[in-house]
């Protein structure tokens, strides 16, 4: 079996996509990039991406007449990529549910809660509000819902009594720094296998 290909699609900063890019780099993940999509044409994501020469696919918004052609581009892009991987890493977009049906069980998302609590937008902001002592981070495949896809990993993190939303999501990203590169890794080895909402992880990669 060839090696996977892999598409990232992220809207600022790219910390994620950039820990994929360390764990592709250094043969951990055992992949190839097909492109950055990125829906933010000042996305600091484009110069990691440049800085490695990984092509990047700009699909902004603002470009398009109404919803329903901005997709039609974004899914264009997808699927010329040729990717066998797409991997949300801080997309802040929803995806309409056809074109996530159109990529079923080839799209991950990470996101910073132990799902399903604390879905959508703030999510570190939103566990301090609530009051629970562990946060967390998830990364799931994508379904029609929002963040309600089947969980690959989550690791769990202490939220301290002076936490702030900048405190706590620094210590949540330290563990999306490891846990979405894993499960990039795990997916690309095929060690992912779903059975009903449980995705079982497997060891070995039968040879
Ligand atoms: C990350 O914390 C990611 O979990 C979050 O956005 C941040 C992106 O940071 N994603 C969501 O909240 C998705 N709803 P990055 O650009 O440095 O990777």
């Amino acid at each position: 079996m060839g090696m996977k290909r892999i598409a990232v699609l992220a809207s600022g900063r790219g910390s994620n996509f950039q820990a994929i890019i360390d764990r592709v780099c250094d043969g951990t993940i055992p992949a190839e990039f097909a492109c950055l999509i990125t829906d933010n044409p000042s996305a600091y994501a484009i110069k990691r991406a440049e800085k490695h020469d990984i092509s990047v696919s700009v699909v902004s918004f603002s470009d398009y007449p109404d919803r329903e052609s901005y997709n039609q581009a974004l899914e264009k892009a997808m699927q010329e990529s040729g990717a066998d991987l797409f991997v949300l890493a801080g997309y802040m977009r929803l995806l309409k549910p056809e074109t996530v049906r159109g990529f079923a069980g080839k799209m991950i998302n990470i996101h910073p809660a132990l799902l399903p609590s604390f879905s959508g937008l703030h999510a570190q902001q939103q566990a301090l509000d609530y009051g629970v002592k562990i946060a967390g981070c998830t990364v799931h495949f994508v379904d029609e819902g929002m963040d309600t896809g089947l969980i690959i990993l989550q690791y769990p993190v202490v939220v301290l009594s002076d936490d702030t939303e900048e405190s706590l999501a620094a210590r949540i990203m330290e563990f999306e720094h490891l846990s979405l590169p894993l499960a990039v890794k795990l997916f690309c080895e095929d060690r992912l296998e779903v059975s009903g909402r449980t995705v079982i992880i497997h060891d070995h990669q039968d040879e």
